[in-house]
């Protein structure tokens, strides 16, 4: 059988993590997918940089555009990250061609998700990014295909694992979060720029990107009312502590007969609740249907491995010959929804 032919822009955590990954576990991967995925080509900004892995089989670009039109490529994996830019320029230029795409870039998702979706239908290409959201957990798929068949009534998500792991940092070692957030950098946990985990602004573009699959909506950012952690205090923690409560981000999304809210936000959680007792990097998806009922999801929301994880997923799936719409249904029939004006917090 004819092997899925990959190229990977950007080799950091992600990337560097989605090589170890398709190296060790190649003959299950290849059992799965019913086909090799054999890597071809790679590019990053720095090609003496020591990775701590072989690059001398793969192809070198150091343009992430000219990765892109490879015609030995089938499959591009974006894990560098922007909003704009070469990652944009990139994907555009993949699926312009036809390549499919399976990106980790909640950013560029968050801003561009309808028009980079319109473009892979228009090719007949897949775009995928579970890894985009929620780390390790294949929230994305259940939303996208497990739960398709329900009315999604609510969702609520602790949704950035650096935040988590700052928060569950400072309760137990009574240290301020700028500390600890270099240890989240160092763990490969953080952005580029920390301050969108500690802002809220990475966790409300994947609420954005989630609230986009559950209620068949265009994807509205700029809806998402947003506030970060960065001005939890050690004393806030200190005094939530002893009402019983942990101060977690949490995000909440939900469609009103005005509208579609959707709130990022630190939150009281009882001490006691599934939230309020998820430590460190974790994540908590919490999805709320007319037919299910109410389906929890926990896992790691950061960090190498589970991120690769989520990408070999998409990639096993297009491998298979799944062309599933990136929003679960194709992008021209995604609805503008109206921002709800009221509703409780
Ligand atoms: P990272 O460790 O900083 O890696 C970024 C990679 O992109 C680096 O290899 C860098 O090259 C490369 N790069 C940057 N600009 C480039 C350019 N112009 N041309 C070619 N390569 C370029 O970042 P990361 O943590 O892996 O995150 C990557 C993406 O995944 C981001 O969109 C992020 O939001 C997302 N994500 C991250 C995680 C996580 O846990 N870290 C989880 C989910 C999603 P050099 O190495 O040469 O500098
Ligand atoms: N910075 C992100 C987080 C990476 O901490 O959750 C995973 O999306």
């Amino acid at each position: 059988t004819d092997p899925l032919r990959i190229g990977i822009i950007g080799l950091g955590t992600v990337g560097g993590g989605v090589l170890k990954l398709l190296e060790t576990n190649a003959a299950l991967i290849t059992r799965r997918a019913g086909r090799p995925l054999v890597v071809a080509a790679v590019s990053a900004r720095n090609r003496t940089r020591e990775r701590g892995v072989d690059l001398s089989a793969f192809a070198w670009e150091d343009d992430p555009v000219a990765l892109a039109r490879r015609d030995d490529v089938d499959l591009v994996v974006e894990a560098m990250g922007g909003e704009d830019g070469p990652a944009k320029a990139a994907t555009e230029a993949a699926l312009g061609a036809g390549k499919h795409v399976v990106t980790a870039n909640k950013a560029m998702l968050a801003h561009h998700g309808q028009a980079l979706a319109e473009a892979a239908e228009a090719s007949g290409a897949a775009l995928r990014f579970e890894a985009a959201v929620a780390g390790g957990i294949p929230c994305v798929k259940a939303l996208g295909e497990g739960m398709a068949g329900n009315r999604i009534t609510r969702l609520m998500g602790v949704l950035n694992g650096t935040c988590n792991y700052i928060l569950t940092r400072m309760e137990a070692g009574g240290e301020p979060y700028a500390e600890v957030l270099e240890d989240a950098q160092r763990l490969g946990y953080a952005e580029a720029d920390p301050s969108f985990d500690v802002g809220g602004t990475d966790a409300a573009h994947k609420l954005a990107l989630m609230a986009a699959l559950a209620f068949g909506t265009r994807v509205d950012f700029d809806g998402v009312k947003t506030e970060g952690i960065d001005q939890v205090r050690l004393a806030d923690i200190a005094h939530a502590a002893e009402m019983g409560y942990r101060i977690k981000l949490l995000g909440v999304a939900r469609m009103h007969g005005d509208g579609l809210e959707q709130r990022m936000q630190p939150c009281l959680t009882p001490a006691g609740s599934p939230i309020g007792k998820l430590e460190g990097v974790t994540n908590m998806v919490v999805l709320e249907s007319d037919f299910a009922g109410r389906t929890v999801y926990e896992g790691p929301g950061a960090g190498a491995g589970p991120t690769a994880s989520a990408i070999a997923a998409d990639m096993i799936d297009i491998a298979r010959g799944a062309r599933t719409p990136a929003f679960g249904i194709p992008a021209a029939q995604l609805r503008a929804a109206p921002r709800a004006t009221g509703g409780a917090p």
